[in-house]
């Protein structure tokens, strides 16, 4: 057992190169809004395979004088992946992926320790921004696992209700509407999804027609108070305190990605409303630490710092960003 956890490590975290097949513009920069586009590489070394796309894992893209930096994959297909990036102005890491040609070749290692917690059943889900390449797909599993393996306690089992809220700045700045869209088609109640756009304020056709597959669209709002989370979670579940439900709040699973500091705001936001998530830690966490995979990083750490020679360095310095 010892040695294959050994070689299966030497096999996620040996860095390799990767061809870039395909450029997807998704989002068209257009004024102050930022282009999104879906980088497709080649994935000849079976990437796909220990990149466990279900569990966050992240895609570290080895960014040349500088240092490795996360994607998440958003698609994994037999012989290639995806991975779905916003480009910011002088970005170095979204700067150096939006220069790479056609043919060209980046260097990448897969980096996870994280495992979903068992038990949940209700998943509320806050993604900001271009956060959705870690969400979306988590939940595509969730609700396939639910109506697979039913929604028991074990580790194969699914949620049974997903409440999904993308932040993001305007109608434009939003994609993958197909994707959710079957998602909502396939799972119906079981998918509510919310639209929340900050900088759009009002709309002749609320909505319909381009945002068709939202159950809701909160124009000019941002998601800051706990308040607000409580109204379009607990009080669609009914886990509210006092609630029909609230006996079951230890069946509500909470993730949120976005920048660092928002993410840290809507984790203070959940705690607030008496529920327990954080990071590598907490009962209503969606993910919590992998031990067998933070034990392996800190060795590697270790060694780093005794100088002792590890796999791959570049590896070790990424394990502390
Ligand atoms: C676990 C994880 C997974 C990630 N997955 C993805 C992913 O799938 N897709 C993706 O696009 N990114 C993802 N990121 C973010 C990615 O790692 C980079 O942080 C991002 O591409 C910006 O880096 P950069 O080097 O291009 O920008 P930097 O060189 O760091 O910054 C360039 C400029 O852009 C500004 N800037 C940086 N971030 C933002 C922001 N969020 N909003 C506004 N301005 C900003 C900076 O202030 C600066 O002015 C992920 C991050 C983490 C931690
Ligand atoms: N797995 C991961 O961890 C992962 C995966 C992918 C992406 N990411 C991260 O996700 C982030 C997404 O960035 P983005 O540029 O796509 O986002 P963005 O478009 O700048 O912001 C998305 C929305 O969040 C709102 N917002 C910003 N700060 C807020 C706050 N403090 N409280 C409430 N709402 C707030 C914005 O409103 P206003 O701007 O109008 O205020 C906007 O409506 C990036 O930092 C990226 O690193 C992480």
């Amino acid at each position: 057992m010892k040695k294959k956890m050994k070689g299966n490590f030497r096999k996620i975290f040996t860095p390799f190169k990767v061809k870039l097949l395909r450029k997807t513009l998704i989002v068209p920069k257009e004024g102050n809004r930022l282009p999104v586009y879906t980088l497709t590489f080649e994935n000849p070394h079976g990437l796909y395979k220990t990149c466990r796309i279900v569990k966050g894992d992240v895609i570290k893209v080895v960014v040349p004088n500088y240092k490795p930096k996360s994607f998440s994959m958003s698609a994994e297909r037999e012989n290639e992946f995806d991975i779905t990036l916003k480009i910011y102005p002088n970005g170095r890491a979204s700067g150096y992926l939006d220069s790479i040609l056609i043919g060209g070749e980046i260097e990448v290692f897969r980096m996870g320790v994280k495992k979903r917690q068992a038990g949940g059943e209700m998943l509320g889900i806050i993604s900001f921004g271009v956060g959705i390449t870690e969400t979306l797909p988590v939940v595509a599993h969730e609700l396939e696992r639910g109506a697979l393996n039913g929604f028991g306690e074990g580790e194969e089992s699914g949620v049974k209700n997903v409440i999904f809220v993308w932040a993001s700045k305007t109608k434009l700045d939003i994609f993958w509407h197909n994707k959710i869209k079957q998602l909502q088609k396939k799972y119906g109640q079981r998918f509510k999804f919310i639209t929340m756009l900050s900088r759009e304020y009002f709309s002749n056709d609320d909505g319909k027609g381009i945002l068709d597959y939202a159950d809701d669209i909160m124009y000019g709002k941002r998601i800051n108070n706990r308040q607000l989370i409580a109204n379009i979670f607990d009080h669609s579940w009914g886990t509210y305190y006092g609630g029909p439900r609230q006996h079951l709040r230890h069946k509500v699973r909470w993730l949120y990605v976005g920048e660092k500091k928002v993410m840290k705001e809507i984790e203070g936001l959940i705690n607030e409303n008496g529920y327990s998530v954080g990071k590598g830690f907490g009962e209503n966490s969606y993910f919590v630490d992998d031990p067998i995979l933070q034990k392996e990083m800190k060795r590697k750490r270790m060694n780093a710092k005794m100088n002792k020679p590890d796999t791959n360095t570049t590896i070790v310095m990424a394990a502390r960003l």
